[in-house]
């Protein structure tokens, strides 16, 4: 059964607010797939809408066209490696969900696989016809339409991230496979004018 919980739609946006890498999963007919992306932001509240950069010549890009949908899946630092490993392969050679031995569960709005084992978060998303950012840029815009957290983590609307949850630390790629871990959290304070 899954641990994870219901994220409402207008606090979307936190989850992948700070910029974590996340990993792009996709599915289209029989085939599926999950990739690394260090570029992806919010960019709408409500309804909430999001950017991502999925190089057209992936085949993540393939499936996530053909389905009109892709998951977004915020791994911890515990899934360093795994994320790593699938950003340096391709789902053309191999299904990394078997190659590595990660677990999906199914998306509840668009049946998209979703990895909720050492990961944080997941957003479910629906693509939005935008062909010249697509094909300019590689930026594929889509509105979440399901979310879900690792309540251990992510509740209420707000990341708690301290030394009990280090494993659901999100990571940072810094490149070259290098990747800092989100942690001290830290309250800014109000400062008066001078
Ligand atoms: C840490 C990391 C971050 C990456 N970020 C992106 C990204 O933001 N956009 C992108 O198109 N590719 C990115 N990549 C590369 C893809 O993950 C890589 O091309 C992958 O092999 C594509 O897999 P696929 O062909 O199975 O879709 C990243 C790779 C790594 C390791």
């Amino acid at each position: 059964m899954s641990h994870f919980l219901p994220v409402k739609l207008e606090h979307a946006s936190r989850l992948i607010n700070h910029g974590p890498t996340v990993l792009v999963t996709s599915a289209h007919g029989a085939c599926r797939n999950v990739m690394a992306a260090a570029w992806s932001m919010p960019v709408e509240f409500t309804p909430p809408r999001i950017a991502v950069v999925i190089d057209k010549r992936t085949y993540t890009r393939e499936l996530a066209a053909a389905s009109g949908t892709f998951g977004i899946c915020v791994p911890g630092a515990a899934m360093m490696d795994l994320t790593y490993a699938v950003g340096s392969s391709s789902g053309r050679d191999l299904d990394k969900f078997e190659a590595f031995g990660i677990e999906a569960v199914a998306g509840p709005v668009l049946g998209l696989p979703l990895i909720e084992k050492n990961c944080a978060a997941w957003l479910e998303c629906r693509l939005i016809d935008e062909k010249h950012t697509e094909d300019a840029y590689d930026t594929c815009f889509a509105e979440v339409v399901a979310a879900a957290a690792d309540p251990r983590v992510f509740s209420a609307g707000h990341w708690t991230l301290d030394d009990s949850n280090q494993p659901l630390h999100t990571i940072h790629h810094l490149g070259a496979g290098n990747f800092v871990r989100a942690s001290a959290m830290e309250q800014a304070r109000p400062l008066d004018a001078l």
